[in-house]
């Protein structure tokens, strides 16, 4: 197959253009540094430099600012909220303006969809969107790459919980002061983490391509999520070191901002119904298990 694909160097981006590579499809990538891109695969700068006469099976579609690495003010969530929108739109608009358009569109979203607090009941694909900033972004985000459907592409949206791989991600955030025997849960540790490993994220995509009944919003979330404190146990388990530090939310507030009040003090109980009710079997469904193969 053809494929284009954004936010194809980052972390999910990486390993999915390797498993598509692969499975020996071709791929074209739009980035910021097309200069960059080696070998088979092709980078474009702008969707403006695609032949007229080129036409693609599927378009996926990750790229975005990162959002946990600055503290959120008012102009790092425009940016944040800018860079999916806009590259959302173009893909749009490229849609638009082209003959022949592509069977299936996979676009980004996140967990973030089902909003602030930390419930304990399990949310499907069902669950609602809120007001906080996570959810807002989410709910704009797929709202802009919906646009694809009336056009007569199957779309698929990936709410993505939080991505567990080697290089990168929020696990190699987190590994530095668990090493140093200062990781510990954060606030009362009840909130949930839904994770997922890279592996399983990328072959959940590949699980989209290949299935045409899927279509809409898609947990990308490993069928057994933990709360913070198991996580964190977890984690101290598989570094072989001590978790008994708590950082207490207050500090995490005063730190991070609303940042860390939605992305570390929240987390809801997600499940991946829909994919799994598509027959998607996860490698890694225990954390333990997950941590093992990483680490
Ligand atoms: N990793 C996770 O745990 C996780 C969880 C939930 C949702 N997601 C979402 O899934 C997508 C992919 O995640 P990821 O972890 O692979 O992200 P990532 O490593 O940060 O990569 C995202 C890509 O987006 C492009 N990008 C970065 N800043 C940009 C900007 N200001 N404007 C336009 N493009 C920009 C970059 O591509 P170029 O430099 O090539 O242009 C980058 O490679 C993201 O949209 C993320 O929000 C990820």
């Amino acid at each position: 197959m053809n494929i284009l694909i954004t936010g194809a160097t980052g972390f999910i981006g990486t390993e999915l253009c390797g498993l598509l590579s692969r499975q020996n499809h071709d791929l074209v990538v739009k980035t910021r540094h097309p200069e960059r891109i080696k070998g088979a695969i092709r980078g474009i700068s702008s969707l403006a430099q695609l032949n007229p006469a080129e036409t693609f099976d599927v378009v996926i579609n990750l790229a975005g600012e990162p959002i946990a690495d600055k503290r959120w003010s008012i102009a790092q969530q425009q940016r944040i909220t800018d860079s999916r929108l806009n590259t959302t739109q173009e893909i749009i608009d490229y849609f638009a303006t082209s003959e022949s358009k592509p069977a299936l569109f996979i676009s980004g979203s996140a967990i973030g969809y089902y909003g602030v607090g930390s419930t304990a009941e399990s949310i499907d694909e069902q669950g609602t969107a809120d007001n906080s900033f996570s959810s807002q972004l989410c709910s704009a985000w797929e709202a802009c790459a919906l646009q694809a459907e009336p056009m007569g592409i199957r779309t698929c949206l990936l709410r993505t919980g939080i991505v567990l791989g080697k290089n990168g991600g929020a696990l190699s955030k987190m590994i530095l002061p668990f090493k140093l025997g200062l990781g510990g849960k954060i606030g009362t540790g009840t909130q949930w983490m839904p994770w997922i490993h890279l592996h399983d994220m990328v072959a959940l995509i590949a699980h989209c391509i290949a299935d045409e009944s899927l279509t809409g919003p898609i947990n990308a979330t490993a069928p057994q999520p933990v709360t913070n404190a198991d996580f964190t146990k977890a984690l101290g388990h598989a570094l072989h070191r001590p978790t008994l530090l708590t950082m207490p939310a207050m500090m995490i507030e005063l730190l991070m901002g609303q940042m860390g009040e939605e992305l570390l003090l929240s987390g809801k109980r997600v499940l991946p119904v829909k994919i799994e009710q598509a027959g998607f079997q996860f490698r890694y469904q225990r954390l333990d298990e997950a941590l093992a193969d990483i680490l």
